[in-house]
């Protein structure tokens, strides 16, 4: 029976979920694959941390360079720039199949990587680095690939939704909430990320660069977060029939220079009725509007480990077939350079 060598990067909320899914479900995942997944190792900051009971301690590891360079496939749960970004470089250069949950990494440094692994023919996929466990990176990425997509509008970052819907629905205050949302796992080791709109910004980046064909860097989108919604705005939103929603937006846009897209992060006031308003707690959801398609709406649990863990297993077994059969998975398709218009021409019909 063939095996491939898994290296797990990170072993926290994510990657505890991973692990317990790649032990739980090892034979299913086999027979998926085509190949026992064996796990060599799991890079770690501190490995006399207590972990869950699922995590065999003797994997542990803070050698995560020493992990890369003896594997198959990498899968990279650590967050943050650095390590990470030269981790993730070293595995493609070593020859192994990349996946990664880091939406923070990608909309910085996507290109280099995206390059990287073209040049030495391995795969990245990263299904998991937007809105957790709903399926957008791959719908956005294939089901449209042969029509035209106009908008993408969405709540992407579950922690601020939980925290506007916590707010609206049982009154509890901005601190409360965003602690219990920490608690449940959903927030970013620094929650500014979520709080001030960057972490949504890093995966609208994404989401823009696959629906429009061109690259999007987290710093072309201007962020506005939730940190000054206030107990009296959801109020007043609640009482005109509305709710605060952050939402994500990335658009084509026609001016008269030309086509360009308009990509931005900022709270917006939904009435009810609209779907996007109906989605509570850290779920997200991503419509997309498409010129043959019309419009189509992904929902799903967008954060915490065990939603989160789901989608990169979905790419594990993605990576690990196509080592299998020594296929590749989608390359990145850049036949446009579309400009980017200002982030002040906000549409106001969502
Ligand atoms: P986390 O709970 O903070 O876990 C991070 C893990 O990485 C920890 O095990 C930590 O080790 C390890 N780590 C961090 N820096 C390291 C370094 N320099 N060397 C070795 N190990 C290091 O983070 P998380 O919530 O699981 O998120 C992981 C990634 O998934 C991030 O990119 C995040 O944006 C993304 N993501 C998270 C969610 C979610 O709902 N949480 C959803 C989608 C995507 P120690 O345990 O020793 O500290
Ligand atoms: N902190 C992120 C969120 C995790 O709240 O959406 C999922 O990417």
């Amino acid at each position: 029976e063939r095996a491939l060598r898994v290296a797990v990067l990170g072993c926290g909320t994510v990657g505890t979920e991973v692990v317990r899914l790649l032990t739980e479900q090892a034979g299913d995942l086999t027979a998926r694959t085509g190949a026992r997944l064996e796990v060599v190792g799991i890079a770690v900051r501190d490995t006399t941390v207590p972990r869950a009971d699922v995590v065999d301690t003797r994997l542990l590891t803070t050698d995560a360079s020493g992990l890369v360079r003896d594997a198959d496939l990498v899968i990279e749960l650590m967050g943050g720039i650095e390590p990470a970004r030269s981790l993730v470089l070293e595995a493609i250069e070593a020859g192994a199949g990349v996946v990664t949950a880091n939406k923070a990494l990608l909309a910085a440094h996507g290109p280099e990587l995206y390059e990287a692994a073209e040049e030495r023919g391995v795969d990245l996929y990263f299904e998991a680095a937007v809105a957790g466990a709903v399926p957008v990176v791959r719908g956005v990425r294939e089901s449209f690939a042969g029509d035209h997509v106009r908008r993408v509008v969405g709540i992407v970052n579950g922690t601020t939704n939980f925290i506007l819907d916590e707010m609206t629905s049982r009154g509890v205050g901005f601190g409360e909430a965003l602690a219990d949302a920490q608690a449940l796992g959903y927030a970013e080791a620094d929650p500014t990320a979520d709080i001030d709109g960057h972490d949504a910004a890093a995966k609208i980046a994404i989401l823009a660069s696959l629906a429009f064909h061109t690259r999007v860097s987290i710093d072309d989108v201007p962020v506005e977060g939730i940190r000054y919604v206030t107990a009296a705005d959801v109020e007043a939103a609640t009482r005109g029939h509305h709710v605060i929603k952050l939402l994500a937006i990335a658009e084509r846009r026609t001016t008269a220079d030309g086509d360009g897209i308009s990509v931005r992060v900022h709270p917006a006031l939904l009435p009810l009725e609209h779907p996007l308003a109906a989605v509570h707690g850290a779920y997200n959801a991503v419509v997309v509007d498409t010129e043959a398609a019309g419009r189509l709406m992904f929902y799903g649990q967008g954060a915490g480990g065990a939603p989160t863990a789901s989608a990169v297993l979905g790419d594990v077994v993605a990576a690990g077939r196509n080592r299998v059969s020594g296929g590749r998975g989608p390359a990145e398709s850049r036949y446009a350079e579309l400009p980017l218009l200002g982030g002040d021409e906000v549409t106001t019909q969502f």
